[in-house]
């Protein structure tokens, strides 16, 4: 068993480190604050390439394995959660859904504008009334022949607002309930388009987030991406790993603020010596690094397996599950270590609080991640494969 990172995986993570730490703390609060988008800075990830980590430099992309794409993630959660939402579903759901399932014509003609950043992508999978329950789509993609028309409402949007790319998720054939969905890439500056309102959200403030209404899209055949009534599996698949986008977005978010924690506790003194030098505070910080240690070994087992093209749904939700839940249980307490100061905004602990909230909610909340883990269960798939036999079954 080996848990050393390459040289090429450690050289992504300082990169990520020191951009996160210099380009995007500064105006960090602020574009929080005002739900500025942070446009400059996504050009600036584009520039070094963080928004097309996973793609074939072929594509325009970096050919980077999913290991060093969870580093960057995590690095850029530690400080910037709107910045590192928008790379993650560029990356793990657009961009590798259309390379992965997407046609030779479709890649060409996408991935590299979308992997340099030249354009964004969003993923419209939920509704009004579809959000844990994905196969209930009210959206429609009826066939007229050679092209299909779309027709339907999505709502929680990332980049909604800024993307040039939708995969939109559609129902073309009710009768066939899930395998009756289809995929379809749509350009944003098509007739029938339109961007509703942006949300004011709790946490990752400076995304867009908004509700998006197609009203008669014509969208030609070859853009739908699979075979017919592929649309589903494709969803499906695409967030397996995105799971493991938003799990190191997670443990990120609870590294930052163990981080920005610690060091707090090392200058801050009460009762003639540095609160870290108080149990109450110092079993805090040791049961953080505990968790925070367990949350990175499931979230890289997560990538490693996806890079050694292993099934990596089940290792995908636990890490997600687990880094999202030490994400929120760990900057509540980053904030009550940094008392009154942890409550005003100046100090970063409390928008990471907020920012780890949507992490047990977006891309399969908690309690789906919970549905997938126990029927794999319920399956017989005990562990993951790395670890070995599975007894259980055996049994
Ligand atoms: N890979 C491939 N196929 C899969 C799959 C996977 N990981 N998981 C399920 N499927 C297939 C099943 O095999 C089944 O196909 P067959 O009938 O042909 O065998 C089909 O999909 C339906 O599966 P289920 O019966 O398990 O479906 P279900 O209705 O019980 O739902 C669910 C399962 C796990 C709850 C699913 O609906 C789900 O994941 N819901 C959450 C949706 C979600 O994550 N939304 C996030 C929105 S995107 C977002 O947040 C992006 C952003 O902007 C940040």
């Amino acid at each position: 068993m080996v848990f050393e990172l390459t040289e090429e995986q450690l050289a992504v993570q300082d990169a990520a480190r020191e951009f996160a730490q210099k380009e995007l703390k500064p105006g960090v609060i602020e574009r929080d604050s005002k739900m500025i988008y942070p446009a400059e800075q996504v050009r600036k990830m584009a520039e070094l390439g963080f928004l097309g980590m996973m793609v074939a430099p072929k594509y325009g992309g970096g050919g980077m394995d999913s290991v060093s794409y969870a580093l960057a993630m995590e690095e850029i959660s530690k400080v910037d959660n709107s910045c590192s939402v928008i790379m993650s579903v560029n990356n793990s759901l657009v961009c590798w859904g259309i390379e992965t399932y997407g046609t030779e014509e479709q890649k060409q003609k996408y991935l590299p504008k979308l992997a340099t950043g030249e354009w964004i992508g969003s993923f419209c999978l939920s509704e009004p009334e579809a959000g844990s329950d994905a196969t209930s789509q009210r959206t429609t993609a009826i066939d007229k022949g050679d092209h299909y028309l779309l027709n339907g409402t999505k709502n929680w949007i990332t980049s909604g607002g800024t993307s040039n790319v939708h995969l939109v998720i559609a129902q073309t054939d009710v009768d066939k309930g899930h395998r009756g969905i289809n995929v379809l890439i749509v350009e944003t500056n098509w007739d029938g388009v339109e961007i509703g309102a942006k949300e004011d959200k709790l946490g990752i403030r400076s995304s867009d987030t908004h509700t998006i209404m197609y009203n008669d899209v014509k969208v030609p055949k070859e853009n739908r991406i699979g075979e017919d009534g592929f649309g589903f599996k494709f969803a499906m698949k695409t967030l397996s790993g995105g799971r493991i986008g938003i799990a190191s977005q997670a443990l990120g978010i609870a590294g930052g603020a163990y981080e920005l924690a610690l060091a707090y506790s090392k200058e801050r003194e009460a009762f003639g010596k540095p609160i870290s030098k108080h149990q109450a505070i110092a079993f805090k910080l040791a049961d953080m690094a505990t968790e925070i240690e367990a949350a990175k070994l499931m979230v890289y087992r997560a990538a490693w397996l996806k890079d050694q093209h292993m099934d990596y749904d089940q290792a995908g939700s636990m890490a997600k599950l687990f880094a999202s839940e030490v994400a929120m249980r760990h900057t509540i307490e980053a904030v009550q270590i940094h008392g009154g100061y942890g409550f005003v905004k100046e100090y970063h602990v409390e928008r990471l609080m907020r920012d780890a909230k949507i992490t047990q909610i977006y891309e399969g909340t908690s309690e789906v991640q919970r549905i997938v883990i126990s029927r794999n269960i319920l399956k017989g798939q005990l562990y993951v494969p790395i670890f070995g036999a599975n007894f259980l079954e055996q049994a």
